[in-house]
């Protein structure tokens, strides 16, 4: 089973879209698939369709000790969810508990779901608790990084966030750079790309995620871009991702 944290503090770089559609895009190729959201705006649940989900989710595991499995939801053939639940947002604002806080949910995972081949975990925009729970529960992570240079500074600190886990890890995370929201044509475009393959080095998958208004309309109809536009170019890109990923392809 792989557990891949889709990771990045900066919003809106495609965390969100991507556990959807590449979750969709695995489950289409036959693996079984349970995407968690770990983002207490709980909008992973929205975009798979879920328009008013369960109260309680993933918070109940966190904050009383639920069980991971019972807060499954099916959503697809293959694709099964364990959305946020109301009260996520508590996680962050606990005190107490020590660094045995950040290990909740790598425990709670313990024995559970031994079906499924990948786990992917939906983090929020920040560097709190609930990252800590996905960096300890996650053999690797993937970081959706726009092309921009804001988003380079911002993948520096992240990096630097990263190695700080290390010393606490069994051994440290496979690390994927997946390049989003591109506009291949920019010549910025091709300088980030650059920047990045001179950085990490064998980190950056193999193909990007192009800027699309179809990506933009998915979530606000709760369907995936293999519902909504199965012939699209967006649709060929996740499928090339979740490649890349399965045969570890990058640039
Ligand atoms: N490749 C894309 N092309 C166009 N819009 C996108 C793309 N990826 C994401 N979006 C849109 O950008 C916004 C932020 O994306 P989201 O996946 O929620 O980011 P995050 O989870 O990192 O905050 C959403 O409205 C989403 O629909
Ligand atoms: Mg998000």
């Amino acid at each position: 089973m792989r557990r891949i944290a889709v990771i990045n503090q900066k919003g809106g770089v495609g965390k969100t879209t991507i556990t959807t559609n590449l979750g969709h895009a695995l489950a289409l190729k036959g693996y079984r698939v349970t995407v968690v959201d770990l983002d207490p705006q709980g909008q992973l649940a929205a975009s798979l369709g879920m328009f008013r989900p369960p109260v309680e989710g993933v918070d109940q595991v966190l904050l009383n000790g639920a069980e991971l499995e019972s807060a499954v939801i099916n959503t697809r053939d293959l694709l099964q969810l364990v959305s946020a639940g109301n009260n996520l947002q508590q996680v962050e604002e606990l005190r107490g508990g020590g660094a045995a806080r950040a290990s909740i949910l790598k425990n709670a995972l313990e024995g559970q779901f031994s079906d499924q081949d990948f786990i992917l975990f939906d983090c929020p925009p920040s560097a709190g608790i609930l990252v800590s729970n996905a960096m300890f529960a996650a053999d690797e992570v993937l970081i959706p990084v726009s092309g921009d240079y804001l988003s380079l500074s911002g993948l520096a600190k992240m990096m630097m966030t990263l190695k700080r886990f290390e010393p606490y890890l069994e051994k440290p995370h496979e690390k994927w750079i997946e390049m989003s929201r591109v506009y291949p044509r920019r010549r910025l475009f091709r300088e980030v790309c650059n920047k990045l393959l001179g950085h990490f080095p064998g980190q950056v998958l193999a193909n990007p995620i192009k800027e699309a208004a179809v990506m933009a309309e998915c979530p606000g109809v709760g369907r995936t871009i293999f519902e909504y536009r199965r012939s699209s170019q967006s649709a060929k890109e996740f499928e090339a991702l979740a490649t890349d990923l399965l045969e570890r392809r990058t640039m």
